[in-house]
């Protein structure tokens, strides 16, 4: 079926994905009571493993769910499922949801994880990197953990939406009058000649391209600072970009109609996507962590 990965990995076992039956009665269906990991493979390798992994313990933690999988299981089930997908770049998704039980907001006693997990192609998006993307701001009504990779990602489908309906490919969340990250990425500016992002916390996912970002920006010998953005510092920035492990790093150039100085793609982006590419080949070929 188009779209759909061929086969999938669900409770211990790679299946065809028409085949993968979850019950009805799962917490993650009823309660959207899980969470989620996406990792980029390049040249087979798992891009920050340690990181994506240490992220997802950190999720399960903040849901109080017993992590299923040890590290090396974890990186076993990341190996068979770069198998299924036949080479190419990848990305990983797991997700984990407290599993079966009848209907009820107490937790189940004694829970039986669903871990749910598939390989699917990266696709290339070379006119985003050369022309980048309109986004547009939007009210985040989202709750006060947006640290954990929960799959409730209504508020964010919401957005979403609100920004393909505008032609946009990314809308950025303002709460209290700051820009905290986008619908499904995290958020750079630059403003005098510096790049800023904001800094970890409750209001956005701690990103693990964010700080591969920010450490080839500091390898680069760019100053970096970790700062709430204002509306106004978002859109009077002399560059905009999103990063995420699917997205890479894309340069938002349309702001709500608006372009974010010339209008194009900017040099310290330029700079920095070529960083990353090279990173990349280097991480691909095996000379890079
Ligand atoms: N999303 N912020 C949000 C809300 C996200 O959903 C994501 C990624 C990021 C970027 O995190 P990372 O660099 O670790 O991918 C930030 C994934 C790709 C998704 O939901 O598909």
């Amino acid at each position: 079926m188009a779209g759909y990965p061929e086969r999938v990995y669900l409770n211990g076992v790679v299946m065809p994905a028409g085949e993968a039956r979850v019950s009805a009665f799962d917490r993650g269906f009823l309660f959207a009571d899980g969470v989620y990991e996406v990792i980029p493979v390049y040249g087979g390798r798992p891009l920050r493993l340690a990181q994506h992994l240490r992220r997802l313990d950190a999720s399960l933690g903040a849901i109080r769910l017993a992590n299923p999988h040890g590290d090396a299981e974890w990186q076993a089930i990341v190996t068979r499922l770069i198998a299924t997908a036949g080479g190419g770049d990848v990305y990983i998704y797991i997700q984990i949801t407290r599993g079966p039980a009848p209907r009820d907001h107490v937790f189940p006693p004694q829970p039986t994880p669903t871990v749910f997990a598939y390989a699917q192609p990266i696709v290339p998006a070379p006119e985003r990197v050369r022309d980048g993307i309109a986004a547009l701001f939007v009210a985040d009504i989202r709750w006060h953990r947006c640290d954990i990779k929960s799959i409730a990602l209504l508020a964010n489908v919401l957005a979403r939406d609100a920004a393909t309906r505008a032609d946009c490919a990314e809308a950025l969340f303002v709460r209290d009058g700051f820009v905290t990250e986008g619908a499904s990425s995290n958020l750079f500016i630059v403003r005098d000649g510096e790049l800023r992002t904001p800094p970890n916390g409750p209001t956005l996912l701690p990103g693990v391209t964010r700080d591969l970002v920010l450490e080839l920006a500091r390898a680069a010998g760019v100053s970096t600072h970790q700062v709430p953005l204002p509306v106004a510092d978002v859109s009077g920035a002399d560059e905009v970009w999103i990063t995420s492990s699917v997205r890479e790093i894309v340069a938002v150039t349309t702001l709500d109609g608006t372009p974010v100085g010339n209008g194009r793609p900017g040099p310290l982006y330029a700079r920095l996507a070529a960083a990353f590419q090279d990173y990349k080949r280097r991480f691909a070929a095996g000379s890079a962590t």
